[in-house]
């Protein structure tokens, strides 16, 4: 939600920012812009573009327009509050001062209403430019930057990352975080700013990640953080080992499809280490739990949003069938509102791609006062919701930048995989024999996917024949259920098609009144148990006209003569073969987004970290 890059140093700025802009795109691209201090013989003069929609067009401006000099800021908006436009974009300035913004001020109703009584005119219909105001009016009574950011960052109530600068000292940039996620870059007489690390991956690898409710002051020099009550904090620096080539297209033509056929590496990383090597348990060393504590835990809460709760509903069918561990799995929004009751010895798992997501760290912090013990899976190191949770297993998937999430699914399925075996061992419900096979099962998966990507040109054909419906059913039983799921939002995400997802079983409680020619239904029917049930539910599908596009095991020949279309996934064992038929679901929703002529890396409405409720 909403990208903010800013830059002060020696070098020119704005294309700095710029560049940072573009890799933070995925975070909002309802309009752009960025304020720079060009340097004058009269004084430092600011600038400020900014145009509405993609940053393509603000990139443009400034290619007639350029911005000289050697600070700025910019930002890339997803909006919340003001539709989309150049008005609303940021930055906002007000005479001195210039500000960016990310997140929520909720209190600025009740602060533009005392701004307004005082004479002030507000230029947009955002939250965010009350910012901009109260700077502008304590630094009139204090004639101070830095004590005017004190005092106003203590008046906004909300989830908020901002940055400010003054006119009269541009060389000094603000930067204040509570519950939406900052990073400082950290350069040689330069500093950067910016939303998520990708965005600087350019300039620096050294980052230092701001706790909620601090606050820093940003020079070319140097960085000084304070805690918003006017605590010094002494961070240390935090070296990040992604590379630049991991957060760029590599050739493919979208992310989505770069980080879909990069599935075999991020299964490979994320298990690498973790399986021991005899194939007799896991080891997850960024968890502080002893096996004695892993033994008392008699319940497990999985809380997360979107795709990542669709990997917690696999989490939750594994660790119940594996360990015989209570377990159960809900959205984070309706989670930290609830009243739930929490057993004695539970375990709370926050899983979250980004690790920034408002309603997921809010669900985690919910549990953690309820006395849970907090474990997060995520892709980010040093995210709010790892330092949040201390406990955490990292999904190794490296930058996700479509928004989209493909490859993070299937990390976070396979970490709550080796999480269920690693349940089931102490509290020993499987056999060693168990245990050893399913760990070299899961080894095998990397080279399943493989298998899988080769058959890309064959699911683009499918798409291509049934790329003009407009609406589509997926159903799966079982374990195939969330994967039903998971491939009607990608392909509802990217191609704006109606999708719906069923347990088959649910068919003939409603849902099958609509089957016609013009309702394909997509059926996730691998081998295995009750693999039968699933086959006498698309057959009562197509009894009433339904097409089916069928995922299954090769050779699975009765499968096949059940659909218009079959699509084989290799044989696997029946626990693992969701993360297979998955990426058959992915591959299929991106050819039929790009049939359909979608922006397939950025579709309408939605960001990439959503950190806002
Ligand atoms: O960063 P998170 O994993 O917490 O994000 C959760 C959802 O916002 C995310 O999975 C979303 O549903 C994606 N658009 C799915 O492709």
């Amino acid at each position: 939600m909403c990208g903010i890059v800013g830059y002060v140093g020696h070098r020119e700025a704005a294309p700095i920012v710029l560049s940072g802009l573009k890799r933070l795109e995925y975070r909002g691209y309802d309009s752009a812009g960025v304020a720079g201090f060009e340097g004058l013989p009269s004084g430092p003069r600011l600038k400020i573009l900014r145009c509405e929609g993609k940053l393509d067009n603000l990139i443009q401006t400034m290619k007639r327009d350029p911005i000289s000099g050697t600070s700025a800021i910019g930002h890339t908006r997803w909006a919340t509050h003001g539709r989309p436009s150049e008005r609303n974009a940021h930055p906002h300035r007000y005479k001195e001062v210039v500000i960016v913004h990310n997140g929520i001020i909720e209190n600025y109703n009740e602060l533009k209403a005392g701004l307004i009584r005082k004479g002030h005119e507000f230029s947009s219909e955002t939250d965010s430019e009350v910012i901009a105001h109260l700077l502008q009016v304590s630094l009139e009574k204090e004639g101070d930057f830095e004590m005017a950011c004190r005092q106003v960052v203590k008046m906004l109530k909300g989830a908020f990352a901002l940055s400010a600068a003054w006119t009269k000292d541009p060389k000094k940039l603000f930067v204040a975080k509570q519950q939406c996620p900052i990073v400082l870059g950290l350069g040689k007489d330069e500093q950067f700013i910016a939303s998520d690390v990708p965005a600087l991956l350019d300039y620096t690898k050294d980052f230092i990640f701001l706790e909620d409710g601090e606050m820093a002051f940003v020079e070319p020099a140097h960085v000084r953080i304070f805690t918003f009550a006017g605590k010094a904090v002494n961070r240390k620096s935090h070296r990040v080992e992604w590379s630049l080539a991991m957060a760029e297209r590599e050739g493919f033509p979208h992310f989505m499809l770069k980080e879909i056929f990069e599935q075999p590496r991020v299964l490979r990383d994320t298990l690498r280490g973790r399986i021991k090597s005899q194939f007799n348990g896991i080891v997850f060393d960024t968890v502080k739990f002893k096996d004695s504590q892993w033994k008392k835990f008699k319940s497990v809460s999985l809380v997360a949003c979107g795709t990542a709760w669709h990997a917690s509903l696999l989490g939750k069918y594994w660790i119940e069938a594996f360990s015989r561990v209570h377990a159960e799995v809900e959205l984070a929004s309706e989670f930290r509102y609830r009243e739930p009751v929490i057993l004695p010895q539970s375990l709370c798992v926050a899983v979250s791609q980004s690790g920034e997501t408002a309603d997921t760290l809010a669900a985690l912090t919910e549990a953690i006062k309820r006395k849970m013990n907090p474990l997060a899976i995520t892709n980010c190191v040093e995210s709010s919701l790892a330092r949040r949770a201390k406990n955490v297993i990292y999904t190794h998937a490296g930058p996700e930048i479509a928004v989209a999430s493909t490859k993070c699914f299937l990390a976070q399925t396979t970490v709550l995989c080796m999480l269920a075996v690693h349940l089931a061992k102490v509290h020993q419900t499987q056999s060693s024999k168990w245990i050893t096979q399913i760990l070299k099962d899961l080894a095998e998966l990397p080279e399943k996917v493989e298998r899988i990507l080769k058959q890309n040109d064959s699911i683009k054909s499918i798409a291509e024949k049934y790329s003009q419906f407009n609406q589509y059913f997926y159903l799966g039983r079982g374990l195939s259920y969330p994967v039903a799921l998971e491939g009607a939002l990608k392909l509802k995400e990217i191609s704006y098609i109606n999708t719906q997802a069923y347990p088959a079983g649910e068919m003939k409680h409603g849902p099958i009144a609509l089957i016609s020619e013009d309702w394909p239904v997509v059926c996730v029917a691998p081998k295995g148990d009750h693999q039968e049930k699933m086959l006498s539910n698309i057959q009562e599908v197509k009894a009433r006209g339904g097409r089916i596009i069928l995922v299954g095991t090769e050779g699975d020949e009765e499968a096949a003569s059940l659909a218009e279309v079959f699509i084989p996934i290799p044989k696997v064992r029946v626990e693992l073969a969701p993360i297979l038929t998955t990426v058959v679901l992915q591959i299929f929703a991106y050819h039929m987004a790009i049939l359909r002529g979608t922006d397939v890396d950025k579709p309408k409405n939605l960001a990439k970290s959503v950190t806002v409720e």
